[in-house]
């Protein structure tokens, strides 16, 4: 990659003209009008049961609860002895959306229903929300870097996350409060959420975190066809609530806030994540448990997403949404200007470590491969 470190022309953040071999995440380069964003449009859902199995429908969706005025929420309750963990050493790639869109090729919007082969989805990428919000956020980012895996297949680019070494390591060697704390989010849940549209919140139940229910969106960035899918905490309950995703609600919880610097750092780096996350499926509002250091809630704020921006205004030298969707726009260019082999055995594999270039390389049946012949088959028939 020597040449990616020649003097590229100024504002260009692709290194070199031509095929760029790199791509900078400087903020400054990304400071330009706010790009297109359509209103993403949800095409379909699933869920993934106790045992992670996949269910092609809304069973595992849930309800927001809200709480009374000054609710007495102890989230370390249960840790020990009511709470089944998700294995998080179990890699599932893009599987569970895979199997959606096999389930639904009817339902993705565009399609060109012409066109002879039934490869086709009509859409430029495949990929889980969860992903995005990295991309988004990479501007901002100075300590975790990331490695995504992309494979065109059929016209379609997927990308699917690999585990850094870093967040292998950090992963397994936890400490015994980081494990609970990150329970302490699940448990939130359990308190703002029924399951039944009429049903009230079980805090003396099982929390388990393999149970998810998902949404599936459309939607476009810039020009860059996209569909993606992202966990959806809970929904509101009112008949009359707008349709998915407007109904959805995302659950948060975070350390109170009882100084400017802690109430500086919530809006430079807990809004940046939040907002990310909400933002790219249209979920419009975040409900958030503030707690104490004994894992007790003290008090509870809903935030609209489209305030946020508003919100961390008098911050000063803070994130902007526009860097984020800008980057991620010029990061989706790059990766259509470099994934140019219709192979899903071929993977371009991206990588980028803070203060550092987005970099790739390319590995033909790797062990990086990631589309499965289950899904080649099934798409080919
Ligand atoms: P909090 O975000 O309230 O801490 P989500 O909010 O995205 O629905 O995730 C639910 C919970 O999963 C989080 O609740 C947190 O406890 C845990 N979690 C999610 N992503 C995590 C991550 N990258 N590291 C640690 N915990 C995480
Ligand atoms: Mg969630
Ligand atoms: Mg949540």
């Amino acid at each position: 990659y020597k040449r990616s470190r020649e003097p590229s022309g100024d504002q260009n953040p692709h290194k070199r003209h031509g095929a760029a071999v790199t791509l900078a995440t400087n903020r400054q380069m990304y400071e330009r009008n706010f790009p297109l964003y359509k209103q993403p449009v949800e095409v379909g859902c699933f869920s993934l049961d106790s045992h992670r199995n996949f269910f092609n429908d809304h069973r595992q969706m849930r309800y927001y609860v809200q709480p009374s005025k000054c609710p007495e929420f102890n989230l370390r309750d249960g840790y020990t002895d009511r709470f089944i963990k998700r294995d998080d050493g179990v890699k599932e790639r893009l599987d569970h959306l895979l199997k959606w869109i096999l389930a639904n090729r009817d339902k993705i919007q565009n399609r060109d229903q012409t066109s002879s082969s039934s490869l086709v989805l009509g859409v430029d990428f495949v990929t889980w929300r969860g992903h995005l919000t990295k991309v988004l956020t990479t501007p901002y980012e100075t300590h975790e870097g990331w490695l995504l895996a992309a494979s065109k297949f059929g016209g379609t680019v997927y990308i699917s996350e690999v585990e850094t070494e870093a967040a292998r390591t950090d992963r397994e060697k936890r400490s015994e409060r980081q494990e609970e704390m990150m329970y302490w989010g699940y448990k939130f849940e359990q308190y703002a959420c029924a399951d039944g549209v009429d049903g009230t919140p079980d805090p003396g139940g099982v929390v388990n975190t393999n149970e998810a229910f998902c949404t599936v969106v459309q939607t476009r960035l810039a020009d860059h066809k996209l569909l993606f899918s992202g966990e959806v905490d809970c929904r509101v309950s009112d008949a009359d609530a707008p349709p998915a995703p407007a109904c959805y609600v995302e659950l948060k919880t975070s350390a109170e806030i009882c100084t400017p610097k802690q109430r500086s750092n919530f809006h430079r780096y807990k809004l940046l994540k939040w907002w990310a996350q909400s933002f790219l499926p249209g979920v419009p509002q975040i409900v958030a448990g503030f707690r104490d250091h004994d894992g007790v809630v003290v008090s509870m704020e809903t935030i609209q997403t489209s305030k946020i921006s508003q919100l961390i205004k008098n911050e000063f030298n803070c994130w902007k949404p526009t860097v984020c969707m800008n980057f991620c726009s010029d990061f989706l260019s790059f990766v259509k200007s470099v994934v140019k082999e219709d192979d899903p055995r071929l993977v371009y594999l991206f990588t980028w470590d803070p203060h550092r270039d987005v970099s790739y390389t390319v590995h033909r049946d790797s062990q990086y491969s990631f589309i499965p012949e289950w899904y080649v088959k099934e798409l080919r028939s």
